[in-house]
């Protein structure tokens, strides 16, 4: 296996520590090996990785305590700092972050299959996000530096954090899309446990240290273990007030029903969704076609953005499936680093199997796989299907399946694909190719009511992170973006006081004495 010096695993890291009220905690129980689908040797085999500690349901409640003494009823030294001095403390964790870029970009590819350009992306828009947070945080600080005066009320008006934060992300973007609850949640002044998810993980360890450097004690805990051992002993407690989770609805549905003020719970959440692409009769066709290739296999599918159902007008369906077939067929597949490698191993070891169901079912109901290499099984990979037409009583059309398989249906009449993304579960976006703009403005005014983004003649994507990331439906709960996660992670407290002589001269000493962290009219450049 030629595999490039740089990438090779050398040693496999047996993780024995977590990090619980600012120490790194040595773990002698149980652990889980961690490895990888990708294989070393020429004969296939996965790869040994490491190891990461299985917590049991003490430590877990050990890492409660730590984040609930570190928030001390708002009390804490991280929710009472000044904006400044918390920025200082997420300026020096991402500048020891960056340290370890080839460590982590290195460990996502061989954690998750993600390739090389994409593992680096990850790793250098997770940096930027932080970087945006801090600036976007600071406009924020100055937009609230002031004082308000209506109805005889004078106001100081800011954002303030909500608590405990449970911080789960989801594994294929491992370290993003948990930064990207992680951060806001932290800068806001909330202290957090973050819990990796099943893939994933040991690429977080290299930042261990940073964390634990960075940041005053309890104020982030991590921990390892399985959700059900670790995080519902967690929420049943009932001191969590945030659960900020991106994953499946099931998911945040158990644990959500096991807190027991479920009143209390903030709930910032990034679910499943089964975007589609409704490719219309005057479409241009190359262009529709590349979008949905990018669509429907960057990362294999594994996106909760990705394109899972592709909607073709009749009369160029036939064209449309003979064109995109040849070049989901013309994709590459290889390790990650090897270059120009598009399609990768899948992390999970069962997701060949259940796209298999997934064609099986399908072929089994009147569908048909167009393209040649389709369903193609090897060890770690099966080849993406194409599979047409797709009909409603399939498994294919109804579940996401976040993998390598691609359902096309024709329609001649556009309420048919609008009828369906109504009905749908899910409503996080959509992709929508033509040109006629008297067609394309009532399905935009339609579309933006069924999903939150409309993407016009391109693919679906999160980015950039300074847009709004949401869903309807099952597909989130609150408003992910660098600005818009500020707020989720937070609420408007303020100081009041009626407008008279006695209390105005209280709030200008209040403010010439700079003592109140809170009660600031400086301005942080
Ligand atoms: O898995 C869902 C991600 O938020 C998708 O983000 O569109 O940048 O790949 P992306």
């Amino acid at each position: 296996m030629n595999i490039p010096e740089k990438y090779q695993i050398k040693d496999i890291i047996a993780q024995k520590f977590y990090l619980v009220n600012g120490e790194l905690r040595q773990w002698n129980g149980e652990s889980s090996q961690v490895f990888s689908s990708i294989s070393s040797t020429e004969t296939y085999q996965p790869t040994l990785l490491g190891s990461i500690p299985n917590l049991g349901e003490k430590e877990a409640i050990e890492s409660l305590d730590a984040a609930v003494a570190a928030y001390d009823r708002g009390q804490g030294l991280w929710p009472t700092m000044k904006v400044e001095d918390r920025i200082s403390c997420m300026k020096k964790f991402v500048e020891q972050m960056k340290t370890k870029r080839a460590a982590v970009v290195k460990l996502l590819m061989w954690e998750i299959g993600k390739n090389l350009p994409d593992s680096e992306k990850e790793f250098d828009r997770t940096v930027d996000y932080i970087y945006d947070t801090i600036e976007d945080y600071k406009q924020m600080d100055r937009d609230s530096a002031k004082f308000e005066k209506h109805s005889g009320v004078n106001a100081h008006i800011r954002r303030g954090p909500l608590g405990v934060v449970l911080c789960l992300g989801p594994y294929n973007y491992p370290l993003n899309e948990t930064f990207a609850l992680l951060i806001p949640a932290l800068i806001m002044g909330n202290t957090a446990i973050f819990k990796p998810a099943k893939f994933g993980v040991l690429l977080l360890c290299p930042l261990l240290e940073a964390f634990q450097n960075s940041f005053p004690k309890g104020v982030v805990n991590i921990i390892f273990g399985r959700g059900r051992t670790v995080a519902n002993p967690i929420m049943k407690d009932g001191r969590v007030d945030v659960l900020a989770l991106i994953g499946h609805s099931n998911s945040a549905n158990a644990l959500q029903s096991v807190h027991p003020k479920s009143n209390r719970l903030r709930m910032v959440l990034g679910l499943e969704a089964k975007n589609p692409a409704i490719v219309l009769e005057d479409a241009d066709l190359d262009l529709a076609i590349d979008e949905c290739i990018a669509g429907t296999t960057s990362f294999n599918g594994q996106r909760c953005t990705a394109l899972k159902v592709l909607y073709v007008h009749e009369s160029v369906v036939e064209e449309f499936n003979k064109r995109f077939s040849q070049k989901v067929d013309a994709l590459k597949f290889g390790n990650p680093w090897e270059d120009g490698a598009q399609l990768t191993p899948l992390p999970e070891p069962n997701k060949p199997a259940y796209i298999q169901e997934l064609i099986d079912d399908a072929l089994e109901k009147g569908g048909k796989i167009i393209n040649q290499k389709g369903g193609v099984t090897t060890d770690n990979y099966i080849f993406p299907a194409v599979v047409y037409p797709v009909t409603k009583n399939m498994r294919v059309y109804e579940e996401e399946q976040f993998g390598p398989i691609i359902p096309i249906i024709s329609f001649s009449d556009i309420e048919e694909p609008l009828d369906d993304m109504a009905a749908s579960n899910y409503g996080q976006q959509v992709s929508l190719f033509g040109k006629d703009v008297q067609t394309l403005a009532p399905l935009i005014d339609t579309l933006v009511n069924l999903v939150c983004r409309v993407n016009l003649n391109s693919s679906c994507q999160r980015g950039p992170d300074v847009y709004p990331f949401t869903g309807r439906k099952d597909s989130a709960v609150g408003t992910l973006s660098v600005h818009d996660a500020l707020r989720s992670f937070s609420i408007r407290t303020f100081l009041a006081s009626k407008d008279n002589a006695y209390n105005n001269a209280i709030l200008k000493n209040l403010m010439d004495a700079k003592a109140s962290n809170f009660v600031s009219t400086d301005y942080l450049l």
